[in-house]
C-alpha cells in the first residue's frame, strides 16, 4: 500500500510487470491534480502519448480538452487523467486481458490515493472493467452508477468520436451531466 504519490509514481515508472514494458518509449503514468475529486480513465497510450509520456495528447486528446474546457475542467488544474494500461500496446491494439489484469493494480493505487468522488470512463475498455463487464457505451453513456461510494459514468472515447462525429452531441450532454453532478457532490473542483 502506498502512502505517497511520489513513491507510487517512482515504482510505477520502473514497472516491467507485463510485456508492454518491452516496447514502450515512455510509461504514461497520468496527468493532473492528485487532490482532484474527478478522475478520467482512458484505455491506454497511443503513439503520441508513448512519445511524450502524457495521456491524451493526440487528436483525440485535443477533442477531450475541448469538452473539458466546455465544463470548466482543466487537465492541469482540477481533474486527474489516467489510463487502464500505462504502456502503449503495439500498433494501438486493444490491451489484452492479462495486461489489464496486471496494470489495473497501478490504477487501484492511484485511485486509493486520489480518493475521487467521480470516475469518468472514457470508452468501452475502461467502462467494462470499472463499471460492468457488459457495459454498452451507446446505451449506458451518461448514467452515474454508485459503486462503493464512488460515482462512475461511462462516455464515448474521444477517438471514437473522431471516427463517428454523429455521437458528439450525446457526448456533450454527458459532459453537461457531469458538470451538474460535480456541483452536487464535489466541494472544491470548481475552486481549484
Ligand atoms: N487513448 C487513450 O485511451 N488514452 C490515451 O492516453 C490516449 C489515447
Ligand atoms: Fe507495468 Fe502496466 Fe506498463 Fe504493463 S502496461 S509494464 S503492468 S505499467
Amino acid at each position: 500500500m502506498y502512502e505517497s504519490w511520489e513513491q507510487l509514481k517512482n515504482d510505477c515508472l520502473k514497472c516491467t510487470a507485463c510485456p508492454l514494458a518491452e516496447t514502450r518509449n515512455n510509461l504514461v503514468f497520468g496527468v493532473g491534480n492528485e487532490n482532484a475529486e474527478v478522475m478520467f480513465v482512458g484505455e491506454g497510450p497511443g503513439y503520441n502519448e508513448d512519445m511524450q509520456g502524457e495521456p491524451f495528447v493526440g487528436r483525440g486528446g485535443q477533442l477531450l480538452d475541448k469538452y473539458l474546457t466546455y465544463i470548466d475542467l482543466d487537465r492541469h488544474k482540477n481533474i486527474y487523467i489516467a489510463n487502464m494500461v500505462k504502456c502503449r500496446p503495439p500498433e494501438n491494439r486493444d490491451p489484452k486481458d492479462a495486461e489489464l489484469d496486471v496494470c489495473i493494480e497501478w490504477l487501484r493505487h492511484q485511485t486509493r490515493l486520489i480518493h475521487p468522488k467521480i470516475i469518468v470512463c472514457l470508452g468501452r475498455i475502461s467502462a467494462q472493467r470499472l463499471i460492468s463487464k457488459d457495459f454498452r457505451v451507446t446505451k449506458e453513456h451518461g448514467v452515474f452508477y454508485d459503486k462503493g461510494g464512488i460515482l462512475f459514468m461511462g462516455t464515448f472515447h474521444p477517438a471514437a468520436l473522431l471516427r463517428n462525429p454523429n455521437n458528439k452531441p450525446e457526448a456533450l450532454e454527458d459532459f453537461l451531466a457531469l458538470k451538474k453532478k460535480i456541483t452536487e457532490v464535489c466541494s472544491h473542483t470548481y475552486d481549484l
